[in-house]
């Protein structure tokens, strides 16, 4: 089995949009008919969910005019945020065929075909044009991926002159190596953490400029803070994308990676960045 086909399994069982859809009604949500808000607990697959996406569009230079590439886009929670939130085009590329079926699906359920497009496909080896975007984002993606320097080479080839690159991913920290499973895999053979410090150095080989880095480990402390006070007082965990996606394999991953936050093993961050010029 191919690296790509060992990741694509972990993501995938089958039978996800059954899943989806029993968790939705369970919400008393018509999985027909669902709004952006009652996705979100399940399609934002990453770190504190819907409200990382929302910090890190925040800082995004998007306009409506603008058309933006989603790197390993999941379920489609994020590039279907971004194109309600900036009336811009997304176009999404992912490995897991089963996910970009049911990103299609639910971004049809919600009427933003026209605008949020995804891709099956190797970011390695990306599918689009020269310069075809104005932005790019990616969402705790590059963990999976070994040659960062052609991911980062393959994304700047497809960016405008000047146009952005955010980058958000889970970090080698000082700690040492995190336990597995966790979300993105299931042992240590399809993760490829990098330090904060190598990967500014891949970025900057790869032809990008970075103007800021930011380390989200209060902010994922805080988040896990409310969550647990959320489910004592009967309520659902807000982000439920992992039990989603992974099923019983969830609990497992999501302790380990509590405890790889707490001890520094691992560092959730974020890079922004432009396309620097030859
Ligand atoms: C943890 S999920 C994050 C999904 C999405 N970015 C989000 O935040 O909701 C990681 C995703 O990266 C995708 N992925 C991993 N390696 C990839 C690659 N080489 N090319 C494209 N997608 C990849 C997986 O299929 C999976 O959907």
């Amino acid at each position: 089995m191919g690296a790509a086909s060992e990741i694509s399994d972990h993501y995938s069982q089958g039978g996800l949009l059954a899943r989806l859809e029993t968790s939705l009604r369970d919400d008393g949500v018509d999985p027909e008919s669902p709004t952006l808000e009652q996705l979100a607990p399940y399609d934002h697959f990453h770190g504190r969910g819907l409200e990382a996406t929302e910090d890190m569009a925040n800082r995004l230079p998007v306009s409506a005019a603008d058309r933006i590439l989603d790197i390993g886009s999941g379920l489609g929670g994020p590039a279907r945020y971004m194109a309600r939130r900036f009336g811009c085009r997304v176009s999404g590329i992912d490995l897991t065929a089963e996910f970009c079926e049911v990103a299609r699906l639910l971004t049809a359920r919600l009427g933003l075909e026209d605008r949020v497009s995804f891709r099956e496909g190797d970011a390695l080896a990306m599918p689009f044009g020269d310069a075809a975007f104005d932005g790019a984002y990616s969402m705790n993606v590059s963990m999976n991926i070994a040659d960062k320097r052609a991911l980062y080479r393959g994304i700047r080839r497809v960016l405008k002159p000047g146009a952005w690159l955010c980058l958000s991913e889970v970090a080698q920290g000082p700690g040492g190596e995190p336990d597995y499973p966790q979300a993105w895999a299931q042992t240590g053979a399809t993760s490829f953490l990098a330090t904060p410090e190598n990967t500014r150095a891949d970025l900057e080989a790869s032809g990008f400029a970075v103007e800021s880095l930011r380390d989200s480990t209060e902010a994922s402390f805080d988040f896990a803070v409310r969550s647990r006070a959320i489910v004592r007082a009967g309520g659902k965990p807000p982000h439920r994308a992992v039990i989603l996606a992974l099923g019983e394999r969830a609990g497992e991953a999501m302790a380990n990676s509590g405890r790889a936050l707490r001890d520094r093993r691992t560092v959730p961050v974020e890079f922004f960045c432009r396309k620097a010029e030859p």
